[in-house]
């Protein structure tokens, strides 16, 4: 089948690639080819080609294109990605490379609205980043996570997919009729499918930009009956639902230890503890069960359940999960 192709020198390339992506007039049903010194880019329409490459419209038989065409197939590399609803992340240094990737991965066929990049670590006590939108414009959007939707602002509230299997490991211990305290619940990850299998689920946020989505999201999946969203300061929960909790969620691995004594006036008689910390590799659990140990003195017996390595955090430091049942002696 005959294809007109744009014939460039073939280090000149991906510089008349991405020209003739921009003006929306690559043709990705077939391939590229390369023949000696010339690359020959197929494209849709001779007449919408950019004046500058208009003679050098040649007509060839390039063969279709199998599969979908990826960003690893439009670079000729495989860049790092992450995929949050219709968001692409990226975590490029190089601003050039990023701005190649999310040119890459728009002309791709993975359902994408925006590319972002990250623009600053994790900060302040509410764990938002800062992003540079690389293409599109909105930082909201729609995540779906073990048949469950979340909808969230990444610009305003924390969220990690990368951090799905294991909430799904700790949601899947819930049983039908517990009273769980999500202590630091962002938009819902956690309080949403535990609310979905049955527990009534305390939600508790600093950040009232996370509680609305945390609301919406409730709502949203069905649960809004079983989720009581709360924004402010989880050391002020105690006051009304002391000793009500059979599960606490503690996600806030920095300072988790600094929130241990209002843990243990929420916990009720017998109650697990799902704590994330961050640690070095060397003793990854010994400071935060040592925590929990002088946190609860003598009031509970403290059983270690998981002590489970997450993921890598940084060298040689891991961010970690103890599950720990604190029972009334
Ligand atoms: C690491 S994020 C985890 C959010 C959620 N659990 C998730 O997995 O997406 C920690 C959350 O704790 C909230 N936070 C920080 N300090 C808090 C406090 N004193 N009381 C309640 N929430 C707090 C932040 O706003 C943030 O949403």
């Amino acid at each position: 089948m005959s294809v007109p192709c744009v014939a460039v020198a073939r280090e000149r390339g991906e510089a008349v690639r991405t020209r003739l992506a921009e003006a929306g007039v690559l043709n990705g049903d077939h391939r590229i080819e390369v023949i000696e010194d010339t690359i020959y880019l197929p494209v849709t329409d001779p007449a919408a080609v950019p004046l500058e490459y208009r003679d050098r419209i040649v007509e060839r038989e390039p063969e279709p294109r199998e599969g979908p065409r990826t960003p690893a197939t439009l670079l000729g590399y495989e860049p790092s990605l992450e995929r949050l609803g219709d968001i692409v992340i990226l975590d490029e240094d190089d601003p050039e490379r990023a701005h190649e990737i999310a040119e890459a991965v728009m002309a791709s066929d993975i359902p994408c609205e925006t590319v972002l990049n990250r623009a600053s670590p994790i900060e302040g006590e509410l764990r938002v980043r800062e992003w540079d939108v690389l293409a599109g414009n909105g930082t909201e959007t729609t995540h779906r996570e073990y048949g469950h939707e979340f909808r969230l602002d990444l610009a305003s509230v924390y969220f990690s997919p990368r951090l799905a299997t294991d909430r799904h490991r700790v949601i899947t211990q819930v049983h039908s009729g517990e009273t769980v305290v999500d202590m630091f619940a962002g938009v819902g990850p956690y309080a949403i499918p535990m609310a979905a299998r049955g527990a009534d689920v305390i939600a508790c946020d600093l950040n009232p930009v996370a509680v609305d989505y945390l609301t919406e999201n409730a709502e949203r999946n069905g649960v809004a009956d079983r989720v009581t969203a709360i924004a402010g300061d989880v050391r002020e929960l105690p006051a009304e639902y002391a000793d009500v909790a059979d599960r606490l969620v503690m996600n806030l691995p920095h300072s988790a230890d600094e929130f241990l004594d209002t843990a243990v006036a929420l916990a009720g008689e017998s109650c697990v503890i799902h704590y994330y910390d961050i640690q070095h590799e060397d003793d990854p659990f010994g400071p935060g069960l040592a925590a929990i140990r002088q946190a609860v003195g003598d009031a509970y017996t403290v059983s270690v359940e998981t002590e489970r390595i997450v993921r890598s955090y940084a060298p040689h430091e891991h961010n970690v999960r103890l599950d720990v049942r604190l029972d009334r002696r």
